[in-house]
């Protein structure tokens, strides 16, 4: 039987009261080399199939194209100055749309919310996540998110929504405290510690029993993750075998849970539960293997951004004396209304706390960049007035991290600047509804987001009322051989344990 655990996003996925964990510590993030070859291994093996079928009758012209030995000198772009630098050249010389043509394979940019409207709203028919998702499969569940239809995954999706609504949220947010409340107990009156690992750490919220499933959820997503086994996830390689034992194990881990809470007749107030008793449109009920998917299709999206977002927060937060104060004056302020006893609407009023993690967002999306496989030709208008045709068969790809620093959208992009989300600026919004996208938004919008929130506003909400912190390394890099915006080695902090004065 699995026992008290503590959780952040855990806690409420599988038990409830008796809180308890799961982890989703992507560590072996891929690397931008790979990202590399990943392209161009797709490019050949497209090539080698075929060409991609163009329709000839377009009623605008194709975006300006890089193509022949140009690719040459963007590809030598993107390995010796990255991705941004590539972008951005391309940006510069061409303007919003553009299409890299490589071997008959294009792949088209639309940067910035004017050209964004299709990537994000369109059809699934119209308009999918392609075959580059595929490996998600295996790793995941063949019963949920990509190994179903779209109608049935919506329903799925229908059942996230449902689990992690606001109405459903307040009731997380005791646990949460209580699991932030024992972990930060153990630091003691002062020291140092790595920012990153301690966060890490919390997310994760280990307990005995649960190692066991922290380990085997790493093992399945450090091979379910690995460059061979995204490009050919049914191959019979040794990372497969591991991913797909690890999933077996945990699969029956989860299961046991289960059934367990059937045969006790034990219903908990929790998103297991919630996915236990969600029921399709023709009344069928979820099975056991659904539910398995669906939970760690759920860890899979949300432990590790979390993660990454909460420890760039922090080092902003530090690094920045205005933002820091206003945080703390805030905090106060939450003080004198509330006192210790903060419930969700409490963390709904921080709103300067709420800034800080968007704004850290807005500079480290987790996930830089999207992309799509269009079935179905479409016209787009760039800012300039300018019409092109893009048809089927080309990737398009939205490059949020540029997306999120263009600055005629947001003001001194490269400055964190939490007060641009503020009352009279609201830089994103101003700049429309594809303007601020590290949640997506439209019809794959992450579903987690206001989850994600609310535990990275517990987490610093109590570190500012009960440390005093400073930034003792030099403020970090971003770890550009990840895919997810890690940030690069550690993130030294120093602490004293205080009380926050309200006066
Ligand atoms: C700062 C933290 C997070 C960030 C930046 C983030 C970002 C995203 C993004 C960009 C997507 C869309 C991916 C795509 O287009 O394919 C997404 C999807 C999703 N996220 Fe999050 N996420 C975060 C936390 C969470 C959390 C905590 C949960 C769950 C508790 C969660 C659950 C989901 C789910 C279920 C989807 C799939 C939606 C779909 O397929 O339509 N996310 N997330």
């Amino acid at each position: 039987m699995w026992h008290t655990a503590n959780g952040i996003i855990n806690a409420k996925l599988l038990h409830s009261s008796s809180t308890n964990c799961v982890s989703m510590c992507v560590t072996s993030g891929i690397l931008w080399f790979s990202i590399v070859l990943s392209f161009i291994t797709v490019v050949i093996t497209k090539a080698t199939r075929g060409r991609t079928r163009f329709n000839p009758k377009c009623n605008r012209p194709p975006p300006p194209e890089v193509k022949g030995v140009s690719v040459i000198r963007v590809l030598h772009t993107l390995l010796t100055k990255g991705l941004q630098a590539m972008i951005h050249d391309q940006y510069t010389t061409l303007g919003s749309v553009f299409t890299i043509s490589f071997f008959g394979h294009k792949v088209t940019f639309l940067i910035g919310p004017e050209v964004s409207a299709h990537f994000y709203q369109g059809l699934d028919s119209e308009i999918s996540h392609g075959s580059g998702i595929e490996f998600t499969v295996p790793m995941i569940a063949k019963e949920v998110g990509y190994g179903v239809d779209a109608a049935t995954r919506n329903e799925q999706n229908r059942f996230y929504y449902d689990a992690l609504k606001p109405s459903k949220l307040r009731s997380h947010v005791g646990p949460m405290l209580q699991e932030v409340e024992e972990y930060f107990a153990k630091w003691g009156q002062q020291g140092m510690v790595d920012l990153k690992q301690e966060l890490d750490q919390l997310l994760m919220l280990i307990s005995e029993m649960l190692d066991e499933f922290i380990t085997l959820f790493n093992e399945l997503i450090n091979n379910g993750m690995r460059l061979t086994s995204v490009l050919f996830p049914y191959a019979p390689t040794p990372a497969n075998r591991r991913r797909d034992q690890a999933r077996a194990k945990l699969s029956e881990m989860l299961i046991e849970i289960v059934r367990l809470r059937k045969s006790y007749n034990c219903v908990e107030d929790d998103v297991l539960q919630n996915l236990i008793d969600s029921k399709y449109i023709d009344g069928r009920s979820t099975t056991e293997a659904e539910v398995v998917g669906l939970i760690i299709s759920l860890l899979f999206a949300g432990k590790h951004t979390s993660t990454i977002t909460s420890t760039w927060t922090g080092a902003h937060l530090l690094a920045n004396a205005k933002c820091l104060t206003s945080a703390l004056e805030e905090q106060k302020q939450i003080i004198r209304k509330y006192g210790d006893n903060l419930d969700y609407n409490a963390f709904q009023e921080m709103d300067t706390l709420h800034c800080c993690i968007k704004e850290a967002l807005r500079i480290h999306p987790p996930a830089p960049i999207f992309s799509r496989k269009v079935h179905k030709n479409f016209t787009v208008q760039t800012k300039d007035g300018n019409e092109y045709e893009i048809q089927r068969g080309h990737t398009i790809v939205s490059p949020v991290l540029f997306n999120c620093n263009l600055p005629h959208i947001y003001k001194g992009p490269d400055v964190y600047d939490p007060a641009r989300f503020g009352p009279g600026r609201e830089e994103d919004r101003v700049g429309g509804k594809f303007a601020y996208t590290p949640f997506s938004v439209g019809r794959h919008a992450c579903i987690g987001e206001s989850y994600a929130y609310l535990q990275i506003k517990v987490i610093w909400s109590h570190l500012l009322r009960n440390f005093e912190l400073k930034l003792e390394s030099r403020f970090p890099e971003t770890n550009w051989t990840k895919i997810t915006m890690e940030l690069k080695g550690g993130v030294m902090v120093s602490y004293k344990k205080r009380q926050l004065h309200t006066t």
